[in-house]
């Protein structure tokens, strides 16, 4: 039993392997937070204290009690309307425009298996992995009802989080904030880390300690964007890779969130995240619910190495579906930085030839085949093969590109509209937009109103029509700019169009997974501008970043590292001088580099020298033989690149006895010192070969001293070694 209520105390308690969360019904019927941390038996109702607290409210029925505060206390759905003024997970305006709500214990339903969410992507898991347990609280004046979901995956070390939201009353009433999940912890010091970027600089680590006020990160833009990734991890000051207690939150939803995270009047952290506020304010009729979207949890004690393999293997075991949840993806070249616009049928089939040569499976013909599409300015929801600019139909140039034995992929943005379109054209309302003034353009394009049914069918039509003229086997789905004018002309509120929008999403996205089970889809927003959880339920791998220059990639992928698979990170060999940044580096370094994520190529491969195919050859070959360790096995982040002249990482096979050990030196001086990079994962006692020299290594010295990365006099330079135990 991972799910325990026990009735003398009224506590639930959830147990993970190596984790316990505990809360409590208390006297008043208030739903109490009591910890969440390393695995423990036993009640922690003694870590509540109840001091006269001047200035902190007291419920009603509390009588004379001015001890008794929701300021204070630590709680599982704090919301507005009993006296806390910390930030809260729920806002409800009743009909009478009062915001309050009084929510109490109501009753609870412990279930064998993983809750589902309607319309929602979430974790998954089969009936004997999983528990749930359900805590429904009510308001007794208003009727508003709110379900707690939790989800026990004991193996996993991971617990699900989610609220749905029910009018029980007679009126309509509002929602005007949202929070899939609270975590109270009576200590306030916490370092916070989080991921913040931008366009070709996505998931940038940082990391700093709580102060007094809110720390607070989020996306207004409709999508989980480059600037904030939708996940944080609260860690106690002294946590390493490798030591030390911590905490992820990790949002499973696509669309604009938001975290908050306070340390209060009294020391005490409170960590919130779910649906951005700004903008939302969405409207239940009686008998009607919103479901808050999915909030994955997991603890670890032994620093954040840890923390981050329990959330890949949730990712790729409990999140990620389909043909290719475990299997090794194909290596593909992308046809964007070799061609961008400027291509025809031969162009992509000439790829396919040399891919052919390479050892390569699969060419996908990115932006540009449809519509009229020879740059950004048209074509965008004009899904039908330019057969004239292809010069043959698609069909013929897939069996064409299939008959050298090569896989073929198609690029697709669904949301995207132009201006210049025969779609626009003939609905300019199916845009979001707002009726009397111009809007605001974003890589001269608007946003499809994903909100409403009729434009998702179209788009969902035209799309299968594509789909359907031949083998195609995978789809790389974009999203090329954020949402602006948030405004439907069919919403009964536009409170409600962002959220809406992303059930559309999701929809579409469905459909087009049970339709075509066959094919793999690669998510992606400007590269990682929807890296989210959310989206990996849909398509298990998503372009990492629009950034393919080695050595920004490292820190891009470290970030993204922590709370993201291997397996799910698009990563590709592109051209040098690098696209985005001028860069040179050695075909080696970018191979490596690429290595960290489900690898491919996209340049023009015609372009590589007698001397360049032998390396690419070569370099796929090596991929294919490590594929299995990279994807699946486990991952380690060995130093900080941030702060490190040697970037390194390290797959480890699950049961130990292989590792592959990678480094890029990122900078050169003279007379250089030595880097000794310590692996981690090795079985202690067992002596390693190194398969490249042949000599033998004690594990516990390349796990304690490490192993010395050679001196050489050469910029940006990449080792990759594979170590066997005898
Ligand atoms: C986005 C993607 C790129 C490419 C272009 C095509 O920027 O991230 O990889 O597909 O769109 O327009």
């Amino acid at each position: 039993m991972s799910i325990i209520f026990d009735k003398n105390n009224k506590t639930f308690t959830l147990h993970t392997k190596n984790s316990s969360y505990q809360m409590q019904i208390d006297p008043y019927g208030f739903l109490l937070h009591l910890y969440y941390g390393r695995r423990t038996e036993g009640c922690m109702d003694y870590l509540l204290t109840y001091a006269d607290r001047g200035f902190s409210g007291n419920p009603y029925d509390t009588g004379a009690d001015r001890t008794y505060s929701m300021d204070v206390l630590p709680q599982e759905f704090p919301h507005t309307g009993l006296g806390d003024y910390r930030n809260v997970a729920c806002t409800v305006v009743n009909a009478d425009q009062s915001r309050c709500c009084d929510l109490r214990y109501a009753g609870h339903e412990i279930r064998k298996g993983k809750y589902f969410l309607k319309g929602l992507p979430a974790v998954y898991a089969d009936e004997s992995e999983a528990e749930t347990l359900e805590i429904t609280l009510k308001d007794a004046v208003s009727q508003v009802e709110v379900a707690l979901l939790y989800g026990v995956l004991p193996e996993a070390d991971i617990i699900t989080r989610s609220a749905v939201v029910k009018n029980g009353g007679s009126d309509t009433i509002y929602l005007e904030k949202l929070q899939s999940a609270c975590l109270d912890f009576v200590g306030g010091d916490y370092d916070l880390i989080t991921f913040h970027g931008r366009h070709c600089m996505d998931r940038m680590y940082q990391r700093h300690h709580l102060a007094h006020g809110t720390a607070r990160i989020g996306s207004r833009r409709g999508t989980s964007s480059h600037q904030y990734n939708p996940m944080l991890i609260l860690a106690d000051p002294e946590t390493t890779e490798d030591f030390g207690s911590c905490y992820s939150m990790t949002f499973m939803y696509s669309g604009g969130f938001q975290a908050e995270v306070e340390k209060d009047q009294f020391n005490q952290t409170r960590a919130l995240i779910g649906l951005q506020q700004e903008g939302f304010r969405y409207p239940l009729e009686p008998g009607d619910t919103l479901t808050a979207p999915e909030v994955i949890l997991s603890f670890s004690t032994d620093g954040l190495n840890r923390l981050s393999q329990n959330l890949h293997s949730c990712i790729r075991n409990h999140v990620c579906r389909g043909k290719y949840k475990n299997a090794i993806r194909p290596i593909l070249v992308n046809s964007w930085e070799g061609a961008y616009f400027d291509f025809n049928g031969e162009t992509i089939y000439q790829l396919a030839v040399h891919a052919k040569e390479l050892g390569i499976d699969m060419v996908v013909m990115d932006d540009g085949w449809f519509g009229k599409r020879d740059d950004d300015f048209s074509g965008l929801g004009d899904w039908y093969v330019n057969e004239e600019k292809l010069g043959e139909s698609l069909g013929h140039l897939i069996e064409r590109i299939n008959a050298l034995g090569v896989k073929f992929g198609i690029w697709i943005e669904p949301e995207g509209i132009n201006e210049d379109s025969h779609l626009y054209r003939e609905h300019p309302d199916w845009a979001l937009s707002i009726p009397g003034r111009k809007p605001v353009r974003a890589r001269n394009q608007l946003v499809l109103d994903f909100s409403r049914k009729e434009v998702v069918d179209a788009i969902f039509n035209m799309i299968c029509d594509v789909l359907d003229q031949g083998n195609i086997e995978y789809v790389k789905w974009d999203m090329n700019r954020s949402l602006d004018a948030v405004f439907s002309r069919t919403a009964k509120d536009q409170g409600m169009v962002a959220y809406d929008y992303v059930l559309g999403l999701y929809d579409f996205l469905e459909r087009l997974t049970q339709r075509y089970p066959n094919i793999l889809i690669e998510g992606c927003s400007g590269g990682g501008g929807r890296f989210d959880a959310g989206m990996l339920y849909y398509t298990p791998q998503i372009w990492c970043s629009d950034n393919t220059d080695a050595l920004d990639r490292i820190k891009i992928q470290y970030g993204t590292s922590f709370g993201y698979p291997v397996s799910s990170m698009g990563s590709h060999v592109s051209a040098v001088p690098n696209h985005q940044t001028g860069r040179s580096t050695t075909l080696q370094v970018r191979s490596v580099v690429a290595m960290a994520g489900t690898f491919g190529y996209e340049l023009d491969l015609g372009t590589l020298s007698e001397e360049g195919r032998e390396i690419v050859k070569k370099q796929i070959k090596e991929y294919r033989k490590y594929a299995q360790l990279i994807n699946y096995g486990v991952y380690y982040r060995l130093t900080n690149p941030f702060e490190e002249e040697a970037a390194a990482w390290e797959f480890v096979s699950e049961d130990g006895s292989e590792a592959l050990l990678n480094v890029v030196m990122q900078d050169i001086h003279g007379n250089m010192t030595v880097d000794y990079i310590r692996l981690r994962g090795l079985i202690p006692g067992r002596m390693y070969r190194s398969e490249e020299s042949g000599r033998l290594y004690p594990a516990d010295a390349l796990m304690q001293t490490g192993i010395p990365i050679p001196v050489e006099y050469k910029a940006y330079r990449a080792y990759q070694i594979h170590f066997v135990a005898e």
